[in-house]
């Protein structure tokens, strides 16, 4: 693996600080009003479903849109009113942008000429940037002539050959087929922690944005909805939206009998009732989601477990290479997903029609207020 000599990070600051940043087209509402801090060398995605206004706060940081309300602060300096190729920034973009009528080469080192660096100092930082992203072979061939994920990675290259102060990829792997893209997730997560660099990823894949990132930031319709580590996402996530979005979850609606301070007694429709802890105070009565991952979810052989929270019978099985699920119809509105892995003793004899409870431990679930605004608000 190579060495991209980018300026290392200072300790500690902020390399990227977005402070009430807003934008608005034609009456369409793309960003509303989103903070956001950015630690120096700190990796961090932003994870939401098509038309949440990724792309758009990506190009506010960028420079190329123009926000109409916050402040985009880079490494200590807000920049506003800075143009683009002042803001010490490298961009790949979800289309690739490169310069048809330029080489490889020659479009990996427009960046370095525009700076008026000598061509020999060009030549060396091309040649080691082409051998990282694997195009040490195509340096003389033209963008049309090479496919769609040799494309993208001339597109890092030349983001990357500046040695920018923040690096801005708006779905840089998606053109990729699933091997080449786990195979550049790795080399881009080793160029990154080499580097140092600080990078924002705009990405609408939960496992790209789970694999690479430091901080996750979910957004829905313009807004962040959850701030966290990958782990903290994927197992607190901070309401339905993200549970959904983020992973294989179950939303399992129920009702609360009884709420004393953390403790929750949630009935099931089914008439089963069980006591949970709760982080969110909840009130009383109030519809609740039970969120559950289909990995926590251990089956018991014994239908009538009475320790167990629910029982059902399995409705289907699905095979989906790594794992297998089963689809348990337990008298909810939907049948629980429940992921058949080593957890469960043996799982390869769970059939179609087998009569199975159902539990979890509390560490694995959140209640989720079905209302947030009526029903909860956080306590922690
Ligand atoms: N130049 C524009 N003019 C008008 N509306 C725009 C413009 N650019 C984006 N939008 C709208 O702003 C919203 C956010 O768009 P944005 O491109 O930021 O979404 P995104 O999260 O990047 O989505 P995707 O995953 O599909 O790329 C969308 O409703 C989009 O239609
Ligand atoms: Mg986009």
């Amino acid at each position: 693996m190579q060495r991209l000599d980018i300026e290392a990070p200072a300790a500690g600051g902020v390399a990227v600080e977005i402070d009430g940043v807003g934008k608005r087209y034609q009456g369409v509402e793309a960003v509303r009003a989103i903070s956001l801090s950015i630690a120096p060398g700190e990796f961090v995605s932003l994870l939401g479903p098509s038309g949440c206004g990724k792309t758009t706060t990506l190009r506010m940081i960028a420079g190329l849109e123009v926000p109409d309300s916050g402040t985009i602060n880079i490494g200590g300096t807000v920049v506003n009113s800075t143009p683009p190729w002042s803001r010490g920034i490298g961009m790949v973009f979800q289309s690739y942008a490169l310069f048809p009528h330029m080489t490889v080469f020659e479009n990996i080192a427009f960046g370095l000429k525009m700076r008026g660096e000598p061509a020999q100092n060009i030549k060396t930082a091309v040649n080691d940037v082409m051998e990282l992203v694997h195009l040490s072979e195509l340096p003389d061939r033209l963008p049309s002539q090479l496919s769609g994920g040799q494309r993208q990675r001339v597109a890092l290259a030349r983001a990357l050959v500046i040695k920018p102060r923040v690096l801005l990829l708006d779905e840089p792997l998606g053109a990729l087929d699933r091997k080449l893209r786990e195979q550049m997730q790795v080399e881009l997560k080793l160029i990154q922690r080499q580097a140092g660099v600080t990078t924002v990823l705009v990405t609408h894949d939960q496992e790209e944005a789970l694999t690479l990132s430091d901080r996750i930031v979910v957004m829905s319709s313009g807004q962040i909805v959850q701030i966290g580590s990958p782990s903290d996402i994927y197992s607190r996530p901070a309401n339905q939206f993200v549970a959904d979005f983020v992973g294989m979850s179950n939303l399992m609606r129920a009702r609360t009998a009884l709420v004393e301070g953390n403790r929750v007694s949630v009935r099931f429709p089914n008439g089963r009732s069980y006591i949970a802890q709760n982080d969110v105070s909840v009130a009383h009565p109030c519809d609740v989601d039970v969120f559950v991952r289909p990995e926590s979810i251990k089956l018991v052989r014994r239908p009538d477990a009475s320790s167990a929270k629910l029982s059902g019978t399995v409705e289907h099985i699905v095979y989906a290479g790594a794992s297998t699920y089963a689809h348990v119809s337990a008298g909810l509105e939907k049948p629980v997903l429940v992921c058949l892995n080593q957890k469960q003793l043996d799982a390869s004899a769970v059939g179609i029609g087998d009569h199975l409870s159902l539990d979890w431990d509390e560490a694995d679930s959140l209640l989720m207020p079905a209302l947030v605004d009526k029903c909860a608000r956080r306590t922690s």
